[in-house]
């Protein structure tokens, strides 16, 4: 490689650009690896993809561990010796598109390890004779477009452990192999696909029959093949023959084919590629060669014209066990040889317009039918007769509507295992499958069908345990529709409607039921009952339905359940008992698409649906719908702590408002005395200011008001000396509290308190508030004396439990009140003369004195 610099230095001053890559490439890895763009690594250490990265090398970056390298569409141009040695682990190697023109010898020498190699789109021109030494485990290699022309050249003959050999798109054009093939003891497949392969004659494949290739697949589509000399296949084993758009006209085609005699191939394929067909019809005879080919498959696709003559089909195909037929126009069935050995027939995207019953009832052996994805097909009225053998009918998509389902179609078939009559457009299912009652598979999904739920139509289906209505515009009306399906392990119903949007009991007896799909049945409810026949059941899909609730009484039954579809249903939450009756044997849950409601109070389901990862599915999709504020939120993205954030705030907050109730329940009760305290707080200072306006303040019912003015009020402020009664309806200032004139206006301006004590004076609670503040005054003034005038006929007991200690106080005056003269005057004393003590007199007062 220096030498190769050096002189591309030389050469010119063009390929200075060239020059600078490839030295970035040759200095020390990290440098190169930080200049150009770095591969992809798909696998730490093992996989690497370098494509389309213009290297043009190994990038030095590649570890030496790697065993999977994609260095396609590069520009590496020549590969010389050892040119892999930094990647010996290597197992593929990808050089598609990398303009190589040169592979020296011994470029992969140091790939031991490698099985597979693919050269594709490289053309090739000089290829050294020891290119591929060293690779003493390739297993498949791929020349694919490389400009090969012979095969006698290629030098592959030491490669032992070669399995797949393809060299499609080339230029060879002799099939003669080389004797070194018959070193290549593994090879399984060979492909000359798209070549110019033009003539075959005998002795061409001789080294297929040195070893004994009892499955090599040999692919020669594509060619050109003008000639197949007879013999060239003869003694020839192969496993599979690909003869697609071989041959350039009918009669080409139809001698070629006769050269194939004494080929024996497990699997024939001939015919066209919708893209490139060569043959315009076809005609009688065509396939006449094949009489003298042993095979067990056939296989022709992609054949026009069928219009006449399509009645030697068949003619050499009698002792053929298996035959496709694809996408050809046959719209008549061909005449059937006697004794056909066909047990497997298939014609798909055939041109039938109707089911060729009779004809292929010539098929005594037939075991297997399918005539699928016929456009044209839609009329089925001639019978399968007498197939004793035949088991499996598959009849899905095309465009079948026929009203007399299913026995009067397969008499003497006692052996029909499998119908699939899917895809299809209208059949009526009549109960009647006398004929067929040992049928183990019935598929009619997507099928609009007349008959099963409206009356027990599979009542004699006894053994059947795989049934498919899906789609088919079932409406279960009866509750009987799946009577007598004793056997009945797989049930899919999915698309269809249930009376009422509601399942009552209509699985009453289906007690081997495994799988059961009621998906997208618009479904609102299920009824208490309808699972209790289902104790096996392994698998419910009840998705896409209007579900509001899942209600643990009627899923209890379900107790072998392994998987469980809820999805898009509108259940809201999973409650606890309904988390309570999940089986242990769940592995799989959708509940996914709900309407589901993330608010605290589902705490318990959202606290679940996290511990449950494994076993839910699609949680992606599990969502909340409300509250608002969580709308479209992830259900394992909830918050649970702030649950548990609310709780304890909660119950603050409850705490606080008990307490602020309390509070103002306190306050409401003693306003008074609250606010009292307050003025007493503040209150010592204006005594000393306002002590004397009044010589007393007058607390009484307002009961004996009129007493309190006749008695007290008039001879009192009208005497001599007059004394200054406070009473409060006269002297409080209008507008202001009436605590605070209690206080202010009564007790601070006054020197005494006269309280007069009747039984309504003890009985109002105004009253005694208004004693009790005097008193507490008393207490904490020590100036003030209570006069206590008890008037008339007072509940003693009550009196004393009321005046309490304060009657006896040294400073405070007890008087009675009664109606006698003599007393009166006593009374009268007395309270004049407490309420002189410490009178101080005005001016004017003074001189009437
Ligand atoms: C690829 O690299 C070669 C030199 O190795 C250079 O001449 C060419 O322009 C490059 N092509 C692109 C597309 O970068
Ligand atoms: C890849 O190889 C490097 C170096 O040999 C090593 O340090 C690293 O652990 C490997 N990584 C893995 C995933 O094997
Ligand atoms: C075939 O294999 C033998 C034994 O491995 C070898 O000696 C011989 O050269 C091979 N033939 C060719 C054409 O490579
Ligand atoms: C023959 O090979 C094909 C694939 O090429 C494989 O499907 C088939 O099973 C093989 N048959 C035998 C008998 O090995
Ligand atoms: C078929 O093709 C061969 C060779 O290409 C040619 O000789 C012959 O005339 C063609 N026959 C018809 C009927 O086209
Ligand atoms: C089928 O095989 C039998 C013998 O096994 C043979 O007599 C008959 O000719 C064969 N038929 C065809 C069409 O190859
Ligand atoms: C078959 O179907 C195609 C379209 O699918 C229609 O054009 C054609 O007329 C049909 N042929 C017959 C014979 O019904
Ligand atoms: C019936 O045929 C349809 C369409 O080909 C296919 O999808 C379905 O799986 C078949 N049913 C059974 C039970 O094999
Ligand atoms: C229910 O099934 C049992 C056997 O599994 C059968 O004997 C019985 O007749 C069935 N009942 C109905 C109504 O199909
Ligand atoms: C349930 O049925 C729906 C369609 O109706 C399908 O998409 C979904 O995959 C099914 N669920 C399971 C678990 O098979
Ligand atoms: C929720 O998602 C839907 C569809 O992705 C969107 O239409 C809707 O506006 C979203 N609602 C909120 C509240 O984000």
């Amino acid at each position: 490689m220096p030498g190769l610099l050096k002189m591309s230095q030389i050469r010119a001053l063009s390929l200075w650009m060239l020059m600078v890559v490839l030295q970035l490439v040759l200095v020390p890895s990290q440098l190169a690896g930080c200049l150009l763009n770095p591969c992809l690594e798909v696998i730490p250490n093992k996989t690497f993809s370098c494509m389309g990265l213009n290297v043009s090398g190994v990038p030095a970056e590649i570890p030496h561990t790697t065993q999977n390298l994609d260095l396609s569409f590069n520009n590496l141009q020549s590969l010389g010796s050892n040119y892999f040695s930094s990647v010996p682990e290597l197992q593929l190697l990808d050089l598609t598109r990398c303009h190589l023109h040169t592979i020296e010898d011994n470029s992969f020498k140091d790939l031991q390890k490698l099985s597979t190699l693919i050269l594709t789109a490289n053309s090739l021109q000089y290829l050294g004779t020891a290119a591929f030494n060293g690779l003493t485990s390739l297993k498949k290699l791929v020349l694919v477009e490389t400009n090969i022309a012979s095969l006698t050249d290629l030098p592959i003959g030491h490669l032992h452990t070669l399995q797949e050999l393809n060299l499609g798109h080339n230029n060879i054009a002799s099939l003669k192999l080389p004797k070194y093939f018959t070193n290549l003891t593994s090879l399984r497949h060979l492909s000359f696909l798209s070549n110019k392969i033009t003539y075959i004659s005998k002795g061409d494949l001789d080294a297929l029959k040195e070893v004994n290739r009892l499955n090599l697949t040999l692919e020669l589509s594509l060619n050109n093949i003008k000639h197949i000399q007879p013999g060239s296949f003869a003694k020839i084993h192969l496993g599979e023959l690909g003869l697609r758009a071989s041959f350039g006209n009918f009669s080409v085609m139809h001698t070629s084919l006769q050269g194939l005699t004494g080929l024996q191939v497990n699997r024939l394929i001939a015919g066209e590629f919708s893209d490139s067909e060569k043959l315009v019809d076809f005609q009688r005879g065509l396939l006449s060669g094949l009489c003298q080919v042993q095979m067990q498959e056939f296989i022709l696709v992609c054949v026009r014209g069928f219009e006449d003559d399509t009645d030697t089909l068949f003619n050499c195909l009698g002792n053929v066990s298996s035959i496709r037929l694809v996408n050809l126009q046959l719209e008549k069935m061909s005449e059937v040889p006697m004794f056909s050995q066909v047990k497997q027939l298939e014609c798909k995207k055939c041109k039938f317009q109707e089911v060729p019953a009779t004809k292929l009832s010539l098929f005594k052996e037939l075991r297997v039918l399918r005539i699928t994805k016929n456009k044209n097909l839609s009329s089925f009225r001639q019978k399968f007769e007498s197939l004793r053998n035949l088991e499996v009918v598959d009849l899905s998509e095309n465009h079948l509507s026929f009203y007399s389902c299913c026995s009067p179609l397969f008499p003497g078939c006692p052996n029909l295992k499998y119908l699939n009559l899917s895809y299809n457009s209208i059949i009526r299912i009549t109960g009647d499958f006398t004929n067929v009652k040992n049928l183990l598979y019935l598929d009619l999904q997507h099928t609009n069908l007349f008959g099963p739920g409206s009356y027990p139509v599979f009542l004699s289906l006894q053994k059947l345990i795989y049934l498919d209505i899906s789609h088919t515009r079932t409406h279960v009306k009866s509750q009987c529709t799946f009577c007598g399906l004793n056997s009945l392990r797989v049930l899919k119903m999915a698309g269809n409607s249930f009376e009422n949007n509601q399942l009552a009991n209509n699985f009453k007896n289906l007690s081997h039921l495994h799988t059961l799909d009621i998906s997208s049945c618009k479904l609102v409810q299920v009824d208490k009952n309808t699972f209790d026949a289902l104790s096996e059941l392994k698998e419910l899909n009840i998705s896409n339905n209007k579900l509001l609730s899942f209600d643990p009484v009627v899923y209890k039954p379900l107790q072998a359940l392994t998987a469980l579809d809820l999805s898009n249903n509108q259940l809201s939450v999973l409650v606890d008992s309904a988390l309570g009756i999940l089986p242990d044997s769940l592995v799989l849950l959708d509940i996914s698409q709900n309407l589901f409601e993330c608010s605290c109070t589902n705490l318990n389901f959202l606290k679940w649906v996290k511990e449950k990862q494994d076993l839910l599915q699609n949680r992606e999709l599990m969502i909340c719908h409300t509250p608002v504020y969580v709308k479209n939120m992830s259900l394992s993205s909830f918050d649970l702590h702030s649950c548990q954030l609310k709780a304890s705030t909660v119950a603050f907050s409850v705490i606080a408002l008990l307490a602020a109730a309390v509070f103002l329940f306190l306050i409401y009760k003693y306003y008074f005395q609250l606010y009292y305290s307050l003025v007493l707080l503040s209150g010592c200072k204006h005594t000393a200011e306002r002590g004397d306006t009044y010589d007393a303040f007058v607390i009484h019912s307002s009961k004996d008001q009129e007493w309190v003015m006749k008695e007290l009020v008039e001879p009192l402020e009208g005497g001599t000396p007059p004394f200054q009664l406070c009473l409060y309806y006269r002297d409080f200032l209008p507008g202001v509290p009436i605590v605070t004139n209690i206080i202010q206006e009564g007790f601070l301006s006054s020197r005494n308190v006269i309280a007069v004590i009747s039984t309504d004076f003890l009985e109002s609670k105004w009253c005694s508030f208004e004693f009790d503040i005097a008193q507490s005054w008393q207490l904490v003034e020590g100036k003030a004396g209570i006069i206590m005038i008890v008037l008339g006929e007072v509940n003693k007991t009550l009196l004393r439990q009321r005046l309490g200690l304060s009657r006896y106080l040294r400073r405070n005056t007890y008087l009675e009140w009664t109606n006698k003269e003599i007393s009166r005057h006593i009374f009268w004393r007395q309270l004049t003369a407490v309420l002189l003590e410490g009178k101080k007199w005005n001016h004017e007062e003074a001189k009437l004195m």
